[in-house]
């Protein structure tokens, strides 16, 4: 056998490495409610698995703009924001099926219209069923933190992540950030400041908590340990410019 084919088998190939990812699924205990909601509701306000681009027109009933949420955790805040913002459609993405089946259940207690949920990995998803321009805004509160340091690479904040949202968003869209964990801050100003498609709302990269984001589950647990909070809210402009 040449020495180019060995050399080639005992590198992986890239098909059979698995993808760096953001989460490790806990499905934890479902209750009956988030049972219920998810063989009841996911029919209605869920988008079905399949690889075809969303029709955002298609996919909500009123015309207005389009807020993606990644990672919606419990769901608390994105349904207390959509009920709020009726004109707003809502898109939310997570992985964790509890929190799926408890942000179903709050949509139909608040008879929200304006909120669609997908339950696979956000930056698959953003990729292959988000189209580009499509989208007025992107919010991505208390990612998991990867605090060591050998763990910092499963962090979703990065260039090439931070390449797909603004490929997404429309021109002036915003990409709200907001996290607990100072190192994870730091982290995300820095790759926020080196995009040349993104610049910050404010004089820093660091802005005020905008009213109309609710306090958190992962904040509040946050603000009980005694951590800060950092939001960064960065709007998308043509490179160059
Ligand atoms: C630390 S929790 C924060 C939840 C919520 N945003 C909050 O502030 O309470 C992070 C959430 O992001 C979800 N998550 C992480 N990576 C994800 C990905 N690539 N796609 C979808 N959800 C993801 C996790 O399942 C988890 O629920």
């Amino acid at each position: 056998m040449s020495k180019a084919i060995t050399d080639s088998l005992k590198k992986p190939s890239e098909a059979f490495m698995r993808p760096v990812r953001s989460f490790v699924l806990r499905q934890g205990r479902l209750t009956k409610g988030q049972q219920l909601a998810l063989d009841e509701l996911w029919p209605v306000y869920g988008i079905p698995h399949g690889d075809s681009p969303l029709n955002m027109e298609q996919l909500f009933k009123n015309p207005g703009s389009v807020t993606l949420e990644i990672g919606f955790g419990d769901g608390v805040s994105l349904a207390s924001m959509a009920k709020a913002s009726p004109d707003t459609n809502f898109i939310g993405i997570e992985v964790h099926r509890p929190g799926v089946g408890r942000l179903l259940h709050l949509i139909q207690e608040y008879g929200l219209n304006n909120v669609r949920v997908m339950d696979e990995d956000a930056v698959e998803i953003i990729r292959r069923r988000i189209p580009e321009t499509s989208l007025d805004r992107v919010q991505l509160f208390f990612p998991d933190p990867w605090h060591k340091k050998r763990h910092n690479k499963r962090r979703i904040v990065q260039p090439d992540f931070v390449s797909l949202i603004a490929s997404r968003l429309k021109p002036s869209g915003v990409f709200h950030l907001a996290t607990d964990w100072e190192p994870y801050a730091q982290h995300m100003a820095v790759v926020m400041e080196a995009h040349e498609q993104f610049v910050s709302l404010a004089e820093t990269p660091f802005s005020p908590r905008p009213a109309e984001r609710p306090v958190t589950k992962f904040e509040n647990r946050g603000l009980k340990l005694g951590h800060g909070v950092w939001d960064l809210l960065y709007k998308k402009v043509c490179a160059g410019s």
